[in-house]
């Protein structure tokens, strides 16, 4: 087996730092891909996704992968172990693609981006596992209103439901996700390898916590668990300049008023996280009284069941809103995930891993929801966050420092090594690493 000690060997032999320059440029050329010109909006299926999986692709198969994308459209490049076997165990470096609107650099696309420089690091060495890159489909949940379609899919977790869901050109997600296989028949069936043997994500904080304590790295705990529902508040049309406000039953004042209490019962719960980022407002004129107004809400917190009370209380208060203002109001639950701790013996190897870069760490709590919280469910997973600056994510002003690039690679590449003696070591002999170059 390979000792600890050799992985200096490979350690002195990267420069880390090009390596990171060159993992932000590609961060950089991905972001042209768009379907929101002057702005980065990257959604499931979309064109601009095809063009991030071309140039993708390209690297991964410079660097001796093989590449392939699966039926639910997520990108999948291979490392072969030293040899292959019906055994030969793998682990996955993974993260999204897709974007919010108007969405930052990283968020997502680092995560893939390093796990592609993390394979580039092995210089050609093949490890006693194989190594899969992948790159999801859908984390936002951009496009159908529910996140982790690339994850999920992996999972056997993508049902009816969501199928049957439509975007907002009315194709249903079963109709695109057929033309897509019709379109790509060399795609591969969307199932998680049945050896993988572990899941690393590396991603941005995208909050202000490693930044205030002055670290570069964090190591995943807990990923908090969230609801997402829509709430519809059903007024009634009428004339803006005759209809006497006493008469109106007006949709937006009525989502207005529950807003704020959305707001408030976030407020008074710590932890609690509530937003509306969506409201549709029909029929969408100056001159006519809004009929039906539709707001999204997000609801996160650590523990499940201060969560689903919050949930209970958010979606109560707009049913007594609505009915002061006789109007109805129809809340729909379209996403529940319970909130998700991450593998204790990984989480240490993670730990041992970022200790060997020569920097201290912190275990956190995500309260942004990550691909890893799906595969968790079936593999060892963990997290390494990189700081983020500002805490800014979710906004074009998203930003990495090159060093903290530098400093989760030397990390991953020592986490190779960790998880390769974790693997081997209860009951197996492996051989020593084979370098092809
Ligand atoms: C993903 O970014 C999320 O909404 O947490
Ligand atoms: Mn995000
Ligand atoms: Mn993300």
């Amino acid at each position: 087996m390979k000792a600890a000690g050799e992985s200096l060997a490979t350690q002195a032999t990267v420069d880390f730092d090009a390596q990171a320059a060159v993992a932000l440029a590609r961060c950089q050329a991905l972001a042209r891909f768009t379907e929101q010109p002057g702005q980065i909006l990257r959604t499931f299926l979309s064109p601009p996704m095809e063009d991030c999986h071309r140039l993708l692709s390209r690297w991964m198969e410079d660097a001796g992968m093989h590449v392939a994308n699966d039926r639910a459209g997520n990108l999948r490049g291979y490392y072969p172990a030293a040899t292959e076997s019906a055994t030969t165990p793998r682990l996955i470096l993974a993260s999204h693609l897709d974007t919010v609107p108007n969405a930052g650099r990283y968020d997502g696309i680092l995560g893939v981006v390093l796990g592609l420089s993390l394979v580039e690091a092995l210089c050609g060495c093949r490890r006693n596992f194989g190594i899969e890159v992948i790159g999801f489909s859908d984390e936002e949940g951009v496009r159908y209103g529910v996140p982790f379609l690339g994850s999920r899919a992996l999972a056997g977790t993508l049902g009816a439901a969501q199928l049957a869901r439509k975007d907002a050109n009315g194709v249903r997600m079963a109709a695109a996700l057929g033309d897509y296989s019709a379109a790509h028949p060399g795609a591969v069936e969307a199932v998680l390898h049945p050896r993988a043997r572990g899941y690393l994500e590396f991603h941005i904080e995208q909050g202000p916590l490693l930044e205030e304590e002055n670290l570069a790295l964090g190591v995943v705990e807990t990923i908090a668990g969230q609801s997402r529902a829509t709430v519809a508040f059903r007024g009634r049309a009428g004339h803006a300049g005759t209809t006497p406000m006493p008469l109106r039953r007006d949709s937006l004042a009525a989502a207005a008023e529950w807003l704020v209490s959305v707001e408030s019962i976030a407020l008074k719960t710590p932890g609690l996280v509530a937003t509306v980022g969506r409201i549709l407002c029909e029929p969408g004129a100056a001159n006519v009284i809004p009929a039906l107004t539709q707001c999204s809400l997000d609801v996160r917190h650590a523990d499940d069941a201060v969560r689903r009370a919050a949930l209970h209380e958010i979606l109560a208060s707009a049913q007594t809103i609505a009915a002061q203002r006789q109007i109805a109001a129809e809340p729909t639950v379209e996403h529940d995930h319970a909130a998700v701790a991450l593998d204790p013996a990984l989480i240490a190897i993670v730990e041992s891993a970022v200790r060997h870069a020569g920097v201290r760490s912190t275990r956190m709590v995500s309260g942004a929801g990550h691909d890893a919280m799906i595969l968790a469910a079936h593999l060892p997973a963990a997290m390494i966050f990189l700081r983020s600056p500002g805490g800014i994510s979710h906004h074009p002003d998203e930003a990495v420092h090159a060093e903290d690039v530098a400093t989760a690679l030397r990390a991953g590449l020592s986490f190779l090594d960790l998880f390769e003696s974790h693997l081997f070591s209860k009951n197996r002999e492996s051989e020593p690493p084979v370098c092809t170059t």
